[in-house]
């Protein structure tokens, strides 16, 4: 688009204050500035509200419990160990979050959770995998979706490790795609003077990005029809685990969340249940107090925490799910262009918006709690101390045998 163009095009959409910086601007920046606002999401900031959405019915969900599990063991194992041996799994890491609350400074992948030797999140995750491939003699594909922000250090990290022995060519990196970060009216931020604010657009993005990628010709080629989706935060993450791939094949279900029991009523997790008598996640802050203190024979009656590890038919995503996510909207202080210079505010000035995978369960129509225990396969690093922090999750792996 030239400049009369874009300005036309942005006046439509009340966000023409984007270009008040145009004429100070290179001819190289100029050329970036209308290319950023030709991929801009506007429509992302249509009716946005802060108030979280309003939720349907609540009901418990009925799981696949740790006793069922062990009961069933050796028929789930062998049906994930024939589906993974064929091809038809694939992992997909999540690993273009910003990791704020760690405070580390580059990805959060790449953390040292060693103690004596070196230990990156990444390399831990990637040993855990080893424990499935060496049953299957097959690697599976590796997606790894990154951000913007955190792709270059990600792909020289795992080049410069060699990929932890994993075969290159089963390892593929994409990059998240982006939406416009916004002040309180649904002005568009600039953060530079030729520069749009984009931010990560949540991790319910996973999906479309790989789309938009490109890569998801890889999964045609090879006939993979399930997704395990996981996050970069927990080390004991179990990935492409063939107990709960059968499991969730043999009960008919479009997908599948590896769920925990919750510590204590308040533990923030989101809770898989069912909405509206469909199963859902709702988010620990939009779970009303009585609902989330209820207790049945000594037990929470919602206590199935996700642990964000997830197995998604691929057929399922494809026909209900492309760009169909809603965005949540998130205040935060965003760095950005005023009267000319680059601020950087202390307090939440404006909103980032994000999809979320938590969102994508509903849309499936089934899916399948499977229920593990959490001291072996639930340590997630959020926070630097305290709780889900470096310290729980060295503890937890130490309790599962790993030397640190
Ligand atoms: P979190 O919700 O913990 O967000 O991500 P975060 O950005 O990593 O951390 P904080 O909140 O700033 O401390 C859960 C998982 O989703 C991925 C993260 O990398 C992590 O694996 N994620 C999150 C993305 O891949 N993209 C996003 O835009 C957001």
């Amino acid at each position: 688009m030239n400049y009369e163009r874009t300005l036309s095009y942005l006046e439509q959409r009340g966000q023409e204050h984007l270009l008040k910086y145009y004429d100070e601007l290179s001819e190289e920046e100029k050329g970036i500035l209308l290319d950023d606002i030709e991929h801009t999401n506007f429509s992302a900031i249509k009716n946005i509200t802060v108030a979280p959405a309003k939720r349907g019915k609540l009901s418990p969900i009925t799981a696949v419990s740790a006793e069922d599990i062990k009961r069933r063991y050796a028929q789930f194992e062998s049906v994930g160990l024939d589906f993974l041996s064929k091809g038809k799994v694939a992992a997909v890491l999540l690993a273009g979050g910003q990791g704020s609350r760690l405070g580390f400074a580059g990805p959060k992948g790449m953390y040292n959770i060693g103690v004596t030797r070196e230990l990156s999140i990444f390399e831990q995750q990637m040993n855990n995998i080893e424990e499935v491939t060496s049953l299957t003699g097959r690697h599976f594909h590796i997606f790894i979706m990154t951000s913007r922000q955190n792709n270059e250090q990600t792909v020289k990290f795992f080049e410069a490790k060699n990929y932890f022995g994993y075969p290159r060519d089963r390892i593929h990196f994409y990059v998240q795609d982006v939406a416009p970060t916004c002040d309180k009216d649904g002005k568009v931020f600039l953060d530079q003077k030729h520069r749009v604010s984009l931010a990560p657009n949540g991790n319910g993005g996973w999906y479309s990005s790989l789309v938009n990628s490109g890569l998801a010709r890889i999964l045609e080629r090879d006939n993979v029809e399930w997704l395990n989706v996981y996050s970069v935060d927990n080390v004991l993450q179990r990935i492409c685990d063939p107990v709960f791939i059968g499991a969730t094949v043999l009960k008919n279900c479009q997908c599948g969340a590896k769920v925990v029991k919750k510590v204590n009523a308040d533990e923030k997790v989101g809770v898989l249940c069912n909405e509206d008598g469909k199963p859902a996640i709702i988010e620990y802050y939009e779970m009303p107090d009585k609902l989330k203190n209820k207790m049945k024979k000594g037990e929470l009656v919602f206590r199935y925490g996700v642990t964000l590890n997830y197995l998604f038919q691929i057929q399922d995503l494809n026909n209900t799910l492309l760009g169909k996510l809603p965005y949540h909207v998130a205040e935060k202080a965003i760095p950005h262009m005023v009267d000319g210079e680059r601020v950087t505010p202390s307090e939440p000035c404006g909103y980032k918006l994000e999809t979320l995978v938590v969102d994508m369960v509903k849309m499936m129509g089934s899916c399948l709690a499977f229920e593990v225990d959490r001291e072996r396969e639930f340590a997630p690093v959020k926070n630097a101390v305290g709780v889900d922090s470096v310290e729980t999750a060295r503890e937890l792996l130490i309790k599962n045998g790993v030397e640190l």
